[in-house]
């Protein structure tokens, strides 16, 4: 009875350890994938800025055809990540498809980047 009893508790002490680990793998996981704003201002300068302005207002250099966003502007500011990462990653008419230079995770650390220019 007694060994029933410390096999229990170690059962439980097993669980929640394994929970409360997953957790903070969960939590790891989404700071990889939230993105890093410095790294992705550095990138933003050296690869967006030129078309979108430096701060993302769409007042960078003007090609025929569409106009570069202007990415503080509610109409891409109410698009969903994975709206906009399509776009970087595919590029659109006049927008270059960035999946070539730029991992995924520097995409998305651009994106976090170009999130705090709208604010
Ligand atoms: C050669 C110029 C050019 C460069 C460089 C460029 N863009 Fe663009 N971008 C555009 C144009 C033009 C559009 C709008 C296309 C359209 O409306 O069809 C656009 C659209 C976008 C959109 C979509 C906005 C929306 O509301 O859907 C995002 C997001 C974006 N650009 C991000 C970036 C990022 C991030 C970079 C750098 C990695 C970048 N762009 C570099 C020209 C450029």
């Amino acid at each position: 009875m007694k060994r029933n009893w410390m096999l229990r508790v170690a059962t439980v002490g097993l669980v929640s350890g394994l929970l409360i680990w997953t957790e903070a793998q969960g939590q790891a996981g989404t700071k990889a994938q939230s993105g890093d704003v410095a790294r992705g201002k550095a990138l933003f300068v050296r690869n967006c800025a030129g078309c979108h302005g430096p701060q993302g207002g769409g007042d960078g250099y003007r090609l025929l055809g569409p106009d570069p966003a202007n990415l503080t502007s509610p109409s891409t500011t109410k698009k969903s990540d994975a709206d906009l990462l399509k776009t970087i990653h595919d590029g659109k008419p006049n927008m270059p498809a960035w999946k070539v230079l730029l991992s995924e995770e520097q995409s998305r650390d651009v994106l976090v980047y170009v999130r705090t220019l709208a604010k």
